[in-house]
C-alpha cells in the first residue's frame, strides 16, 4: 500500500486503497466513540488548528471534536479577531501559525486553492481541506462513503456493495465542492453516478468527470436508484440567480413527499448539511428512516478521527509528510 499522502486536499489525494483505509481505520474510531470515555492518547502532545476563514457548524465542530477525542491540542483561529483584520496576508497567518508549533492545520475558505496554497507554504505540518470554494471537501465525500457503506452493511467490510450502485445527486452541481469529492470518492469504490440539475446549476463542461449520465428529470432516475444525493442551492455563492425561483426550483428539483415515494425499498436519502427544509428536501422527508443525514454528521468525527491518525499519528514525527 502506497503511504498516506501528507496532505489531505482533495479526493484526487487518495486512491482506492487509501479511501478502504480510511474507512477501515474510522471502523475502530466508531467503536470509541461508543465508550462511556470517548477518548484515547493516539495524538497527545500533537497540535492541531482550526482556520475557517467561511461559515460552517458540523465540519468545524466535528473536526475539533475529533481532534479532542484524540487527546490533541486544539487551537480554533477565528479570522474576524485576528491580525487578518489589521491587513496580514493569507500566508504571513499560515506562516505564524507553523511557528507556533502546529502539526496540522484543517482549512477552510472561500476561494478554491487555499488549501493548496497554504500547503505550499508549510514546511512541518500537514493540511487538511475542509471545503475550499467550489474545489473540493474531501472529508465530506469520505464521511459519505462511510454512512453508506455502514447503512447497507453486508460482506466484504461493505465494500462489495458499491460496485454499480446507482447514486444519484441532485442539485447544485455548478457551485458543489461536495459533488466534486463526492463524484470521486463513489466511482472510486465502483459506483455509477447520475447528476440531475437544471443546466444553469451544471458546470460550463463535464468533461473528464467520470459520470454515468446527466438529466434534467429527477421523476425518471428516482425509481432506479440506490443512494440519493441532495445539495443546497449554494445562494452565498450566488446560485439564486441560477434558477427562476426557489419555488420553481422545488418543483422541478426538490425531494418532495410525493418523489420519496418513488424511492425503491432499501434506497437511502443524504445530504451533507446544512439542509434547507422546504427547497430541496421537504421537512417531513428529512425525517425519514431513510435519510442517514444525522448518520452522516455523526460519522462525521470518526471519519475525521481516522483522517487525523492518518495524517498525524502514525508513530513518526508528523506523519507521512515528516517520516
Ligand atoms: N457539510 C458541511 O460542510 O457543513 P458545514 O458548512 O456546517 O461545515
Amino acid at each position: 500500500m502506497s503511504p498516506f499522502p501528507a496532505h489531505l486536499l482533495s479526493m484526487d489525494d487518495l486512491g482506492t486503497e487509501e479511501i478502504v483505509e480510511v474507512l477501515e481505520v474510522a471502523d475502530s474510531f466508531v467503536e470509541v466513540g461508543r465508550r462511556a470515555n470517548p477518548k484515547v492518547p493516539t495524538l497527545r502532545g500533537r497540535t492541531v488548528a482550526t482556520l475557517f476563514f467561511e461559515d460552517s457548524t458540523r465540519t468545524r465542530m466535528s473536526f475539533e471534536t475529533a481532534a479532542k477525542r484524540m487527546s490533541a491540542d486544539v487551537l480554533s483561529f477565528a479570522p474576524g479577531s485576528s491580525s487578518v483584520k489589521k491587513g496580514e496576508s493569507l500566508r504571513d497567518t499560515i506562516e505564524t501559525i507553523e511557528a507556533i508549533g502546529i502539526d496540522g492545520v484543517i482549512i477552510r475558505h472561500a476561494s478554491s486553492g487555499v488549501p493548496a496554497r497554504a500547503a505550499g507554504w508549510l514546511d512541518h505540518c500537514s493540511v487538511i481541506n475542509a471545503g475550499d470554494g467550489w474545489h473540493q471537501h474531501p472529508t465530506q465525500a469520505l464521511l459519505d462513503l462511510y454512512t453508506v457503506r455502514q447503512a447497507f452493511g453486508g460482506g466484504d467490510s461493505g465494500l462489495a456493495r458499491f460496485e454499480g450502485m446507482q447514486v444519484v445527486i441532485v442539485g447544485d452541481i455548478r457551485h458543489s465542492r461536495v459533488a466534486r469529492s463526492q463524484i470521486t470518492a463513489y466511482t472510486a469504490l465502483g459506483a455509477e453516478v447520475t447528476l440531475v440539475a437544471p443546466t444553469t446549476l451544471l458546470p460550463p463542461s463535464l468533461e473528464g468527470w467520470p459520470v454515468t449520465s446527466v438529466t434534467q428529470h429527477l421523476d425518471d432516475v428516482l425509481p432506479k436508484a440506490d443512494v440519493v444525493s441532495l445539495l443546497r442551492v449554494q445562494s452565498e455563492r450566488g446560485s439564486g440567480e441560477f434558477v427562476p425561483t426557489l419555488r420553481e426550483y422545488t418543483a422541478d428539483y426538490g425531494l418532495t413527499a410525493r418523489r420519496a415515494t418513488m424511492l425503491q425499498p432499501g434506497a437511502f436519502i443524504l445530504h451533507p448539511g446544512p439542509i434547507v427544509r422546504g427547497v430541496e428536501i421537504a421537512s417531513e422527508v428529512a425525517e425519514l428512516p431513510a435519510a442517514l443525514i444525522t448518520d452522516q454528521v455523526s460519522n462525521g468525527v470518526a471519519v475525521r478521527m481516522a483522517v487525523l491518525f492518518l495524517l498525524l499519528g502514525q508513530g513518526t514525527l508528523g506523519g507521512a509528510h515528516r517520516g
